[in-house]
């Protein structure tokens, strides 16, 4: 599903170069469940990113389905990615100023998804999550779970194969933490690639396998 060929990246910074990814070889078959865990720094959320076909790597290539995503063009890739990959961030990223169910809409926007079928499938979605009482809340208005679990409606709007998550149980208790999880491994059994960065254990009971990080390298 994913696969990483000899990538790296490197940000050029005044204090020198900066090697966020180092040589990272990595293959996750379709369907797995995967935590990736490591020390703040790592190159994480850059790994995260670059599989999500945001972050061009400075060498190597990364595959996703068939796809070289990188020798696709800038519009082609966003194309592929509306359609195939749903992400997840530690900071929600929600639009403030649109409610729930509009959050959740405006992953229809870049993969063509019909108005009438997206409006469908969203309150579906939301209800599933627990969002159905929601609808018309603003983010500022929503408990940090209730947040989290909008943007992983957003996420699953467009029915990914691949969904990846940065750190999206961080800024949430157990309980809370636990729902994700929930939510994630619901995904995960209809199917869905999943690759979660995380740093508790909670994600032991739900991955079917943890890849650790180092300096910009996987080690294990
Ligand atoms: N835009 C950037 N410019 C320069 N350095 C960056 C940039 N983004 C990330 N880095 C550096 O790359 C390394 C890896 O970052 P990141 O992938 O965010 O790590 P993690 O998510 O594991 O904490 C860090 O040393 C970070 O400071
Ligand atoms: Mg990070």
């Amino acid at each position: 599903m994913i696969r990483f060929d000899s990538v790296s990246k490197i940000y050029p910074t005044r204090a020198g170069e900066v090697r966020s990814l180092d040589g990272v070889n990595l293959e996750i078959r379709a369907g797995e469940f995967v935590a990736l865990r490591g020390p703040s720094g790592c190159g994480k959320t850059t790994m995260l990113l670059a599989a999500g076909g945001m972050l061009r790597p400075t060498s190597g290539r990364i595959t996703v389905g068939d796809e070289s995503l990188y020798s696709l063009g800038p519009a082609e890739r966003a194309r592929f990615r509306a359609r195939n990959i749903g992400f997840v961030f530690q900071m929600f990223h929600l639009v403030p100023y649109l409610d729930v169910l509009d959050n959740v809409l405006l992953a229809a926007v870049p993969s063509g998804l019909a108005k009438a079928e997206a409006g469908k499938r969203a309150l579906g979605i939301l209800d599933r999550l627990g969002l159905g009482p929601r609808l018309s809340h603003r983010p500022a208005d929503l408990s940090t779970g209730e947040r989290q679990r909008a943007a992983i409606a957003r996420a699953l709007l467009n029915q990914p194969r691949l969904l990846l998550a940065d750190e999206p149980t961080g800024n949430l208790d157990p309980a809370n933490e636990r729902e994700v999880f929930i939510h994630l491994r619901e995904f995960h059994r209809a199917g869905g690639t999943v690759v979660i960065v995380t740093h508790g254990n909670t994600a032991n009971d739900y991955a079917d396998r943890v890849v650790s990080m180092e300096s910009g390298k996987v080690v294990g």
